[in-house]
């Protein structure tokens, strides 16, 4: 398979490029791109329901989660191999390296690989093929967060955490993904004691398609150290005081939620109010094949639609850095890119 060749550094000081910034909410089966899909469904003899990428591209019309996650699920069929998920997260570091990505912190949904015969073994060990030459091929220091599956049993979640007891050493934090509405956070109580009891970080979804009270019961129930999407917090000005006193990261994604249906238009998107709350906000792609964009497509959109100055833009790109798991001398070198890309872009 022939991959994306790494581009030059996308910052010198002559033309300061993208942003620096970390990407904290990225489902690599989401990066499967229609021309990967159909790469491999070729290379392991699975034949899709759709004749062209066109055709699958035409599929890419949602209406809520779930149909987003029908389509999600049923494509990962092509995904079997070792080599496989190296080249799926080769071929998304690639790409993150041309927007700006600095750091980025991995989502994998192992119930999804593993209901199809693939072992947790082939995933972690193909991801982490890639990963481990991520900093040297693309800049780009990693991290992996294993996801439970929400719409799935909390004793499959706890079988899945004692079968991947052999690769924690890999994985940095579990998280919560999947269909939301009905799939209360508390569910998997037990699960994440046992991950922090192990000593990794949590972060789970919530109020994406579900109400804040699913916000606060991961706050309370699984002792989360960041939420993914979380905009439906606005609803509950309790929980915004709460969110904003303690600066809870929210890992919110612009174009997903215009994709899902979470929010009628970017325009409407209820980031500059989250800003304006005093939150702990960061910008994502979510799931970028699916939802039309990668990290920097996801800044350049919300500063498009919704006039954002580059003071916020860069407040946006720090907060990436200081809700990442970094070391500090680390998050202190890439927030210092900030200032450095800040100081090229003035200078000009
Ligand atoms: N929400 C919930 N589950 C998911 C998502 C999402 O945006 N993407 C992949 N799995
Ligand atoms: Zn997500």
């Amino acid at each position: 398979m022939t991959r994306v060749a790494p581009s030059p550094a996308p910052s010198s000081p002559a033309t300061p490029g993208p942003l620096p910034k970390a990407e904290l909410h990225l489902h690599i089966e989401g990066t499967l791109e229609p021309e990967l899909a159909f790469a491999l469904a070729q290379r392991n003899g699975v034949t899709l329901p759709y004749a062209t990428e066109d055709e699958l591209r035409r599929a890419y019309s949602f209406t809520d989660l779930q149909s987003f996650l029908n389509l999600y699920y049923a494509l990962m069929a092509v995904l079997r191999t070792e080599d496989d998920f190296a080249d799926l997260a080769h071929a998304y570091l690639a790409r993150a390296r041309q927007q700006g990505v600095r750091h980025a912190e991995i989502f994998f949904d192992p119930q999804a690989h593993t209901a199809r015969g693939v072992s947790l073994g082939t995933v972690v060990d193909g991801l982490s093929r890639a990963l481990d030459t991520a900093e040297e091929r693309y800049g780009i220091s990693t991290r992996l967060i294993m996801c439970f599956l929400r719409d799935e049993s909390a004793e499959s979640a706890l079988t899945t955490f004692e079968a991947a007891r052999p690769y924690l050493d890999r994985i940095t934090a579990v998280g919560l993904d999947s269909a939301e509405v009905g799939h209360p956070p508390t569910k998997f109580r037990e699960v994440f004691a046992l991950a922090r009891e192990a000593g990794l970080k949590c972060v789970a979804h919530a109020g994406e398609e579900g109400p804040p009270a699913y916000v606060w019961e991961a706050l309370d129930d699984l002792h989360v150290d960041r939420i993914d999407h979380g905009v439906r917090c606005m609803e509950d000005e309790r929980l915004v005081a709460r969110l904003a006193a303690e600066q809870v990261p929210l890992t919110v994604c612009p174009l997903s939620n215009v994709r899902l249906r979470v929010i009628d238009d970017l325009s409407a998107h209820p980031l500059p109010a989250m800003l304006d709350a005093g939150l702990l906000v960061t910008v994502n792609s979510d799931d970028p094949a699916y939802f039309g964009g990668y990290a920097d497509d996801n800044f350049t959109a919300v500063r498009d639609a919704l006039g954002l100055d580059e003071d916020t833009l860069r407040t946006l790109a720090r907060n990436s850095f200081r809700a990442a798991f970094l070391d500090e001398a680390t998050r202190a070198k890439y927030l210092a890119e900030i200032d450095a890309h800040q100081a090229a872009a003035q200078h000009r």
